[in-house]
């Protein structure tokens, strides 16, 4: 893997506001699974940071699992072609599971996932995101922790060529040219 050519700009959510709104997301699905045992599914590698810290702020007995996915071709982003890495490990016929992705982009990913899942006929069926762009098209996200821009964005388990994921704040990433963004 080549290091990313770039550099960190400026943070666009920083590590107590991204703390703040994970206990508040956490405390919503509290509220809205009251009494129900959902599961997680994380979305590999991105979400691996948000969903750790989600399954600690929801105050229920969760079970969690992880799918990983990747584009097919060489311009991944508007290709729109989906290929499951990983599958799940659960059943998830009956559950209700609570999809989690670090970001919603195009949306792409996210119908995949969803059609995928909903095949295997779980009892309910929500995401949560931590991002999602605010051109818009979060109609089926239930759950958002932060619209942001187009900007290309790393920390928090977000990557540019498998950097910067272990940072504490989602921060944009200043490409040194425009050719050395990945996708
Ligand atoms: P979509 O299928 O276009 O919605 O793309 C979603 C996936 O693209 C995310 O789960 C990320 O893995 C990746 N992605 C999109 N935008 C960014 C970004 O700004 N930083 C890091 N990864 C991104
Ligand atoms: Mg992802």
């Amino acid at each position: 893997m080549t290091v990313p050519k770039g550099s960190i700009g400026r943070v666009l959510v920083g590590a107590e506001e991204l703390a703040v709104r994970v206990r508040e997301l956490g405390a919503q699905i509290t509220e809205d699974y009251a009494g129900r045992s959902p599961l997680l599914v994380g979305v590999l590698k991105g979400a691996f940071v948000f969903m750790s810290d989600l399954a600690r702020a929801i105050r229920l007995p969760v079970e969690i699992d992880f799918m990983a996915v990747s584009s097919y071709g060489a311009s991944t982003k508007s290709s729109g072609v989906v290929r499951i890495v990983k599958d799940l490990d659960l059943d998830v016929a009956g559950r209700d599971v609570l999809l989690v992705e670090d970001i919603v982009d195009s949306g792409a990913t996210l119908s995949y996932l969803l059609r995928f899942l909903d095949e295997r006929q779980p009892a309910s069926l929500k995401v949560c995101a931590l991002l999602v762009r605010d051109r818009g098209g979060t109609d089926e996200i239930e759950y958002v922790g932060f619209s942001v821009p187009d900007d290309f964005v790393v920390g928090y388990g977000l990557d540019v060529a498998e950097r910067y994921r272990e940072l504490n704040s989602i921060s944009v990433f200043e490409p040194a040219d425009s050719a050395s963004l990945p996708t």
